[in-house]
């Protein structure tokens, strides 16, 4: 890319400020519940520590405190995991700016440092340029590993970099090339999964894969507007009426660039969507009174089919209600089959990311995006302001 990253950069001696996405899952009890964001920075942590950098000081934000001080926001739990992590100590420090901070930070004897949550002060989503400045005060050089972040034009991802020479970390330059080759130079067949709740959420999506990628296979429940918009009957299952005219006319952009849009044949349906709700299969008209859960064998097998000879795969959004096991096969074998083909398999973050790991094929798939909102944005062709901000090379 011609963005500068961590390789341009001479880091002995210097106090490296780097902001990373450690915005993770917590339990009640402050417990990380996925700590895959935090494990994906180290390589680039690890780096800069060994290349003799004088200090690290990280930071992130965690949650939407809105600008407020809220305990249950405090990144506090993920010092405690880094240390952990990277066996040395990890100092904290209760705010991001001022006086107090600069100090504490300069005299730590630790060789990291992480800030407490930026978004603590309404200044870091407003990209406040005073704010900016001061948190660039506290480092030489900026890194940015924030991918899940990237689409935020906020302080410390965009503002900041007006400040400080401002380069990609190993996390951010791993998610562009494997996002931006399939968008830019895919290995062909490519075919895209799309699924989630809303259609609304993947127009965008839809639109810019249409023109390159080869095949769209749609399901979940964004599926029944297509299907209605071919005349189906769909039951009760999720309709967003104000998107069927655009759901036809994807379907008839899709046919006059030649591209397949390929829909479920075949439905688990339920009266209630609850676990213990007796599921049946049905074709593609779903009948009165019915809700659609998951995709049936028949489609599965299809999409298969059409997942098989695919040297590059790109898929966002589950296939139907993943968190319910009664109703995760789709979802399931589709995650599954993937796993084992020998293609290039990029897996949007988010939901798409939450049920590959469910399912435990992380470590199968070539590249498991930790960003939910920025992969999609990547996706719809956008320029993220965290990577456009970057130093050119
Ligand atoms: C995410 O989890 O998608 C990122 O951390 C961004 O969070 P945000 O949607 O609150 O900006």
């Amino acid at each position: 890319m011609a963005k500068m990253t961590l390789r341009d950069v001479d880091l002995k001696n210097k106090i490296v400020l780097m902001r990373a996405d450690f915005n993770v899952p917590l339990d009640d009890k402050l417990n990380i519940t996925d700590d895959t964001r935090i494990k994906e920075t180290l390589p680039t942590i690890r780096y800069i520590l060994d290349k003799g950098a004088k200090r690290l000081i990280l930071m992130s934000h965690l949650g939407r405190p809105d600008g407020k001080r809220v305990d249950k926001y405090s990144l506090k739990p993920v010092a405690q995991r880094l240390k952990g992590l990277l066996g040395e100590n990890v100092k904290f420090l209760d705010d991001c700016v001022g006086q107090k901070v600069k100090k504490s930070a300069a005299q730590a004897k630790e060789r990291i440092v992480l800030l407490e949550n930026l978004r603590y002060h309404s200044e870091e989503e407003a990209n406040d340029s005073v704010f900016a400045k001061e948190l660039s005060s506290l480092g030489e050089i900026f890194v940015n590993d924030a991918f899940g972040t990237a689409h935020r034009a906020h302080a410390s991802t965009a503002g900041i970099t007006k400040y400080l020479k401002s380069v990609a970390g190993f996390l951010l330059e791993k998610e562009i090339k494997y996002l931006g080759d399939a968008l830019q130079d895919p290995q062909r067949p490519f075919v895209a999964i799309l699924g989630g709740a809303k259609v609304s959420d993947k127009i965008a999506v839809i639109d810019n894969l249409l023109v390159k990628c080869d095949a769209i296979l749609i399901g979940g429940g964004m599926s029944y507007t297509f299907l209605k918009a071919q005349g189906k009957n769909i039951g009760n299952s999720k309709l967003e009426k104000d998107k069927l005219e655009l759901a036809k006319s994807i379907l008839d952009k899709a046919k006059a660039v030649n591209k397949e849009i390929v829909l479920p044949v075949d439905n688990i349906v339920v009266d209630k969507i609850d676990a213990d709700s007796k599921s049946e299969l049905v074709g593609d008209n779903i009948p009165d009174g019915k809700i659609a859960v998951d995709i049936g064998p028949e489609t599965i097998a299809l999409f298969k089919d059409k997942l098989k000879n695919a040297r590059t795969i790109v898929w966002n959004g589950p296939l139907g209600i993943f968190e319910m096991d009664a109703f995760s096969k789709g979802t399931k074998e589709i995650v599954e089959f993937i796993a084992h083909l020998k293609t290039t398999s990029i897996i949007g973050g988010g939901d798409t990311a939450a049920a590959v790991s469910k399912f435990g094929m992380q470590s199968k798939m070539s590249h498991v995006s930790t960003g939910g909102g920025a992969s999609l944005e990547f996706l719809e062709g956008k320029v993220l302001p965290g990577i456009a901000s970057l130093t050119d090379k």
